[in-house]
């Protein structure tokens, strides 16, 4: 099947999206273009405006639509034998403060260009296929990722999920500001409130409901089985697939170069080798790298956790070094010793045969109490997000900081919480589904690579209940997660050719 994927009107959605932004766009002169920049919370005016939006393309598409209580969007076009399962695909669109564009959005826009190039093109469905955009994948407003994912996945219980306090209500990232509607008000009331009253912080319960996602939460998982198949197209998010297309078309160069007789080192007899021009950034012009795919094999294991660190505060200026408990201070040896475990699990897995770079570990927001420069800090929260293709290792790591942690709040004469926030296992690609995907990549002559998902995706939730693969398309110098992120239109439209032809293979299984 030769379906063609109108790219020009999911290049023109793509861009639109990003325009439902809630930062500026990027300025800084040293990002290349596009200079987009997209902050876009769950359920925010922005996160509802793109919801609608993505609704109405699907509707006038002649997609059925549904939203489950926690939000996530249901894209559907019935097979001709609606008892059998289904064939799913999506991602989401919400975006972590100051993003880019592509992270996402890719596969929900290119997964609805694959559903509306399949219609156009008169293929017609033996098992249903449905497009998901899940809810909150991003942690950044109920500090746990994959939300909608993992409530439909059955990872997450509804009665916990709904409890999750709403951090973009909290001035810190223990302590609310906003009080629930009804709580008491006044400064000595939420001054209590910020000491740990949870009765006055709002949930994910009161930001869903008020957002108009009612219903309960217990009727958002889905059961093994509804899907017969599950895959999601996204950008890589790292280096290797960009990375080796440039070794690729260096090699490619080389063998011209020999077949002519060309030497690099002069004395060519006019013959010139084919010009390889690079961006400014030294990513490789589109036209001058064969595309290569990934085909993800792995999603790697992701955890997180809250320490809260509990000293003593008080005068900058009157209170004695020796006489301190800097819960600052004490954090910084968190911080160091979570990257000092990270680097020795990735040397130990190193002198054993492996990658050594499969450990990661990141303390990416914290929180200082009470954050005043002549104050010694009282409390600090940090949050830690660690990951591993081997959750055994994460584990080891983990024990080791704990360890730490243990020697440092005795030694500083602090107090230090831990609270786990979520600790997944990896997930595994259906091999069937892996098939499929390399099948039709062979078929087209497209290079592909089989690779490790590092970053998490709803796919890990998805694996749960459905034998599910994801498709990669590279993205330039790996980067993702800041507003430089960029794919390149060629990228996204194969990506999104090949997901639409293994869409309309796994549908008529
Ligand atoms: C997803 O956004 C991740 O952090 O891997
Ligand atoms: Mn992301
Ligand atoms: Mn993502």
């Amino acid at each position: 099947m030769q379906v063609t994927i109108n790219s020009e009107r999911l290049l023109n959605e793509l861009h639109h999206l990003a325009t439902l932004t809630d930062c500026p766009p990027a300025t800084d002169p040293s990002f290349p273009a596009p200079a987009v920049a997209v902050t876009r919370i769950v359920f925010t005016p922005r996160d509802l405006e793109a919801r609608a939006w993505l609704i109405s393309l699907a509707q006038a598409a002649g997609f059925q639509t549904r939203v489950d209580p926690v939000g996530n969007i249901f894209i559907r076009w019935p097979g001709s034998d609606e008892g059998l399962g289904v064939v799913g695909t999506g991602s989401h669109t919400d975006a972590i403060p100051h993003a880019g564009m592509y992270d996402g959005t890719v596969g929900v826009l290119g997964g609805l260009e694959a559903l509306r190039s399949l219609k156009e093109y008169g293929f017609i469905p033996k098992r249903t296929l449905e497009l998901l955009m899940f809810t909150s994948e991003e942690p950044t407003r109920f500090g746990i990722g994959c939300l909608g994912s993992r409530l439909l996945g059955g990872v997450l219980s509804p009665a916990k999920a709904d409890a999750l306090p709403d951090l973009i209500s909290e001035t810190e990232l223990g302590a609310p500001s906003t009080t629930k509607p009804g709580a008491p008000s006044s400064p000595a009331a939420s001054s209590q409130a910020k000491v740990g009253s949870h009765d006055a912080r709002l949930t994910l319960h009161d930001v869903r409901t008020a957002a108009g996602f009612t219903g309960p939460l217990t009727d958002v998982p889905l059961p093994i089985g509804y899907y017969h198949a599950w895959v999601e197209l996204h950008i890589e998010q790292g280096p290797l697939l960009e990375r080796e297309m440039k070794e690729s078309a260096l090699k490619e160069t080389g063998s011209v170069l020999k077949g002519t007789g060309f030497s690099p080192s002069g004395g060519s007899r006019g013959l010139q080798a084919p010009e390889k021009s690079t961006h400014e950034d030294g990513a490789l012009a589109p036209e001058e790298s064969k595309t290569i795919l990934g085909i993800v094999t792995h999603i790697a294991a992701p955890a997180s956790y809250r320490f809260i660190v509990e000293g003593h505060g008080g005068h900058a200026g009157a209170l004695l070094m020796p006489d301190r408990r800097d819960a600052l201070t004490a954090a910084s040896e968190i911080i160091l010793s979570v990257e000092r475990h990270t680097l020795a699990a990735n040397a130990e897995a190193k002198l054993t045969g492996e990658s050594g770079v499969d450990s990661v570990a990141t303390v990416g927001a914290i929180n200082v109490h009470p954050g005043a420069v002549n104050s010694v800090p009282s409390r600090v929260t940090l949050m830690l997000d660690i990951r591993d293709t081997d959750p055994e290792r994460r584990e080891h790591t983990m024990s080791a900081l704990r360890a730490d942690i243990a020697e440092i709040q005795s030694r500083r004469g602090v107090r230090i919480t831990e609270e786990r926030i979520n600790a997944d296992t990896p997930a595994i690609s259906a091999d069937h589904l892996v098939s499929t995907l390399t099948a039709l990549c062979d078929d087209e002559h497209i290079p592909y690579k089989k690779m490790v998902s590092r970053a998490y995706h709803d796919t890990n939730f998805m694996a749960r209940i459905a034998p599910v693969a994801m498709l990669f398309i590279p993205c330039r110098n790996g980067v993702s997660h800041r507003p430089d992120e960029y794919a390149t239109p060629e990228s996204i439209t194969l990506g999104t050719r090949i997901l639409a032809r293994a869409l309309a293979q796994l549908a008529n299984e």
